[in-house]
């Protein structure tokens, strides 16, 4: 269970219209979906950003440029863990986006009401996040309070405090060394603060799999192709460094977080199943069955082939 700090706040949600009352996962994608088909409906070739998101989204979309349901409910499950927690914080929230990429889930959270900073290594991707703003602040009510830094987030936390909430999506398995990054955010979060961790999970043969294809090694690896952007060194980048649930749970432990919870997703095989499939009604009610079985089944569970772990810092530890 998440227990928020303090009382829980009245929703200051800048959607258009407002959030709607008692946010459910099934409307989150519902918006997720609107917001991802209005900003892809652009043709690729209209700005470089735009490509780099028709790419980046290529599993999500069919061959008529739609936004497949199945796979935003997917996604959705497997933030659903942040937006509780972010919900549930008392306002103002402070929230780091740790390797955010091109930014989306930052710009989620800031739609929902959150303080949020995102922070990568790699400057073309910031330039792309920062490229999004109009878009989503179109979709806003009130300013969207966001920044992007292109920075080491290992730098980056030396010097920042106060965070109420961290969120790490596919980016433990390339922040080197991850040891480092929690022992950092640990240090960066209030007390009462939640870093959540979400990952493809090792124990899952097919995650496995493509960490090994997408490294050529069985074993992890680092490269140095990207630099720090403030001080110009390479910079160790881990390559598909994936885990299994007990091994980072163990790790967050050892720097002192509270381990709240572990959500298991990613049973819905959107990235195996051809897009024809996917859109078929049937197939989509079928999936998510058997998606939220399979989460809660002792045995099958662990081996979902994404997890999130919500970490706490605790008020008194
Ligand atoms: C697989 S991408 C995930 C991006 C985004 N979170 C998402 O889920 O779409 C991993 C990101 O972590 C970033 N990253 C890796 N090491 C980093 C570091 N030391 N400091 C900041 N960002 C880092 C990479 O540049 C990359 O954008």
């Amino acid at each position: 269970m998440v227990t928020g700090q303090g009382t829980r706040a009245p929703l200051a949600v800048p959607l258009p219209g407002g959030v709607p009352t008692g946010l459910g996962q099934q409307q989150l994608a519902k918006l997720v979906r609107g917001l991802l088909e209005s900003e892809l409906a652009v043709a690729p070739s209209a700005a470089p950003h735009i490509h780099a998101l028709h790419r980046y989204y290529k599993h999500f979309l069919t061959s008529d440029g739609r936004v497949l349901y199945i796979a935003v409910r997917a996604y959705v499950a497997r933030l659903w863990p942040l937006v509780e927690c972010l919900l549930q914080a008392p306002r103002p929230v402070r929230l780091l986006d740790a390797g955010c990429g091109y930014g989306t889930e930052a710009y989620l959270a800031a739609l929902l009401g959150a303080e949020v900073t995102g922070v990568d290594l790699v400057p073309e991707r910031i330039a792309v996040a920062e490229a999004r703003r109009e878009f989503f602040q179109s979709q806003a009510r009130d300013a969207l309070q966001i920044e992007f830094e292109a920075a080491n987030v290992l730098r980056f936390l030396a010097c920042r405090r106060r965070y109420d909430l961290m969120w790490a999506m596919e980016a433990i398995s390339h922040i080197h060394p991850p040891e480092a990054f929690l022992r950092a955010a640990f240090a960066a979060l209030r007390p009462g603060g939640a870093l959540i961790v979400s990952d493809p999970n090792r124990a899952n043969p097919l995650a496995y799999l493509r960490s090994v294809a997408i490294r050529g090694s069985l074993r992890p690896a680092t490269h140095q192709k990207f630099h720090d952007p403030e001080t110009g060194q390479p910079v160790d980048y881990g390559q598909e460094h994936i885990v299994s649930t007990s091994r980072i749970g163990r790790a967050l432990r050892q720097v002192g977080f509270v381990v709240e919870r572990i959500v298991m997703s990613g049973f819905m095989a959107t990235t195996v199943l051809p897009s024809t499939l996917l859109r078929r009604p049937a197939c989509e009610v079928v999936l998510s069955r058997f998606g939220w079985l399979a989460a809660r089944l002792p045995g099958v569970r662990r081996l979902g082939t994404v997890y999130a772990v919500v970490a706490r810092k605790a008020v008194d530890p």
